[in-house]
């Protein structure tokens, strides 16, 4: 038999049932509706995703393609500017050459990266690019030069530096033909430059310089042995020479990574800018 207590109590129970059930439905129907939308959520974000990744690919292809642009651009105005010095006197495309050559070998001993060594190489071919503007008359001499025409020769790695100047893109190539003629002793032109303050590519191309004049014909003088060379650029090191790129040099020369071109061509200008030259 049941009370009127135990009745109540059965109510009461029943009520506390259909509230529970009630809110646990309610909450359900609040999960699935949040779980809707963070699938949503993560859809858009995942559709934002790969919308990003398509724009990356894009900018990256631009970009690529404006590298290449860039670096075409740059190929062709070092090929207009050897012409430019072919067209001066075609000594100066065998000269600029060699030096390349040298330059590279002793850079190889230096470890420089590939792509550094690919700029010197181009500093190299335009290393004498200023003296398109040495007159002829002093330029193409047979014969030594009185001390006048040399201070003009002398002004060619400022007008090499004035050529390349507007080509931003060229910065560090107008820097290695401005300081070619620095010597490590502080002694050189045009700036006066000492030690490492003057660049490495220049102080490289500096001793190839030296060496591919000394090793090839002039018109007032032939070229000296190679053994004489060298103990001119020993003679040199640690005060014209960077003594460390003379001993890459010495070392490339050995292992006959560096290999001295024989030209028959003559060099008309008595460029003294070397004492070992
Ligand atoms: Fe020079």
């Amino acid at each position: 038999m049941t009370t009127p207590y135990v009745s109540m109590g059965l109510v009461l129970l029943g009520i506390g049932l259909v509230t529970v059930f009630g809110l646990i439905t309610l909450l359900s129907n609040k999960l699935k509706g949040r779980t809707r939308e963070l699938e949503q959520l993560k859809a858009q974000i995942l559709e934002w995703n790969r919308r990003l990744e398509e724009k990356v690919v894009e900018k990256t292809k631009l970009s690529e393609v404006s590298l290449s642009q860039l670096e075409t651009t740059y190929l062709e105005t070092v090929t207009a500017l050897i012409q430019a010095m072919y067209a001066k006197d075609p000594y100066l495309l065998t000269h600029s050459h060699n030096v390349a050559n040298y330059a590279k070998a002793i850079a190889a001993e230096l470890d420089l990266s590939t792509e550094r060594m690919q700029r010197l190489s181009h500093g190299c071919e335009l290393h004498d690019v200023g003296k398109i503007a040495i007159p002829d008359s002093i330029l193409l001499k047979a014969g030594p030069l009185t001390q006048e025409e040399y201070e003009i020769v002398k002004q060619h790695p400022v007008w090499g530096a004035r050529i390349l100047g507007p080509l931003t893109f060229m910065k560090d190539i107008s820097e290695m033909v401005h300081q070619e003629h620095e010597r490590w002793d502080g002694t050189g032109y045009p700036l006066g430059l000492k030690g490492e303050q003057i660049i490495l590519e220049a102080r490289i191309i500096s001793v190839a310089d030296a060496l591919d004049a000394m090793t090839s014909h002039r018109s007032y003088r032939k070229s000296v042995p190679l053994e004489e060379a060298v103990e001119e650029l020993w003679r040199y090191a640690g005060t014209q020479f960077d003594a460390r790129v003379v001993e890459a040099c010495l070392r490339a020369l050995k292992s006959g990574k560096l290999v001295i071109a024989h030209s028959e061509e003559t060099h008309h200008v008595a460029d003294k800018s070397s004492s070992a030259a």
